[in-house]
C-alpha cells in the first residue's frame, strides 16, 4: 500500500495559497440560498394568522395563495396542495384548532427536506455556509472534513424526501390541470393564462431536477449498482434519461429553485392587483 503524502497548505480560517477568486462562488451561492430562504419564509408566515401576521392571514379577509379573480384557480406552489384545517380534502385530517397555522407550514417541510439532503445542495451549502471547505485547497475553520457523522447522519433521509418529492410532482401537475378549469357561475371551460403557463414551467423545471436526483436514478435503475447483473432493458434506459438530467442537476437545482418563488412571487403581485393574470385562449 502507497502511504499517502500530504502537500503542504496553508492553514487557518480561509487560509489558501490559491491566487484566483475562489470566494465569488460560495459567497453567490450564500447570497442566493440565503434570498431564497428568507423569502419562503417570509411567504410561508404571511398566509398564518397569529402575532403580526394575521394583518395578512385568514383574519385580514384576503388571501394570497391562488388568484381566483380570472374565473381560475391558480395556486402558488408554496401553498400546494391547500390544506386549510377542518375544511375539504387534505385539510379534514388536521384539527380546526390549527386554522391559524398557514397552509405552506403543513407542506414546505417535503420541499425543503427534498432540497437541502440533495448532494448537490450539500455541498453548495457546506461551502457557503459552513466554510468545510469554503473551496477546493482552502482551509477549513473546524478541521479537516472527515465525513457526515453524528447529526449529519440525517441526510441519509434523502430517498425518502425523494419519494415524497416525485408524488409532489403530480400534485403540481394536478395544479397545472386546474389553472385551466375556469368557471362562472353556471359556465365552465378550458383556457390558458400566464399563470398557467407559469405554473407548467415550474412543472417542468421540477421535474427535471427530481428526475434526475441521485437516489431517483439509483431507484429507477432498479436499484442495483451494476446493469451486468440483469435488471433489464427498460431499467436500463429509464437510468440512461435520469443520467442525462443527472449531468445538469446543479443546473435544474438552481433554475428550479428560482421558478418556485418567482412562481409564488407572480401569484402575490396578481392577489395584491400589482398585475394582472392575462388569459391567453379560452376561459369564460
Ligand atoms: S441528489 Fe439532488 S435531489 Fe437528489
Amino acid at each position: 500500500m502507497v502511504d499517502a503524502k500530504q502537500l503542504p497548505m496553508a492553514r487557518g480560517l480561509g487560509k489558501t495559497d490559491r491566487i484566483d477568486s475562489w470566494w465569488a462562488s460560495p459567497m453567490a451561492m450564500a447570497a442566493y440560498l440565503g434570498i431564497m430562504v428568507v423569502y419562503a419564509t417570509w411567504r410561508g408566515f404571511m398566509e398564518a394568522d397569529f402575532w403580526i401576521f394575521s394583518d395578512f392571514g385568514a383574519s385580514a379577509g384576503t388571501s394570497t395563495m391562488a388568484i381566483e379573480n380570472k374565473n381560475s384557480h391558480v395556486l402558488s406552489p408554496l401553498f400546494s396542495p391547500l390544506i386549510i384545517p377542518g375544511k375539504d380534502g387534505l385539510g379534514s385530517w388536521i384539527p380546526e384548532s390549527l386554522w391559524w397555522m398557514s397552509p405552506a407550514m403543513f407542506i414546505l417541510i417535503v420541499p425543503a427536506g427534498f432540497r437541502g439532503t440533495c448532494y448537490y445542495y450539500r455541498k453548495a451549502y457546506y461551502r457557503s455556509f459552513f466554510a468545510s471547505p469554503a473551496a477546493c485547497a482552502v482551509s477549513t475553520p473546524f478541521g479537516d472534513y472527515n465525513g457526515e457523522r453524528k447529526l449529519f447522519l440525517f441526510q441519509n433521509l434523502h430517498r425518502y424526501f425523494m419519494y415524497l418529492a416525485v408524488a409532489y410532482l403530480f400534485v403540481l401537475s394536478y395544479d397545472v390541470y386546474m389553472a385551466t378549469q375556469f368557471h362562472s357561475g353556471d359556465d365552465a371551460g378550458m383556457g390558458i393564462s400566464v399563470g398557467t403557463l407559469v405554473l407548467a414551467l415550474n412543472v417542468v423545471l421540477l421535474g427535471g431536477y427530481t428526475l434526475g436526483c441521485h437516489s431517483f436514478r439509483h431507484l429507477i435503475g432498479g436499484i442495483r449498482n451494476r446493469f451486468r447483473n440483469g435488471g433489464g432493458k427498460i431499467a436500463e434506459k429509464c437510468w440512461t434519461a435520469c443520467s442525462g438530467l443527472n449531468k445538469n442537476h446543479n443546473k435544474w437545482a438552481i433554475y428550479s429553485l428560482f421558478w418556485v418563488m418567482f412562481s409564488d412571487f407572480y401569484v402575490y403581485m396578481c392577489t395584491s392587483e400589482v398585475w394582472s393574470d392575462l388569459v391567453l385562449i379560452g376561459g369564460v
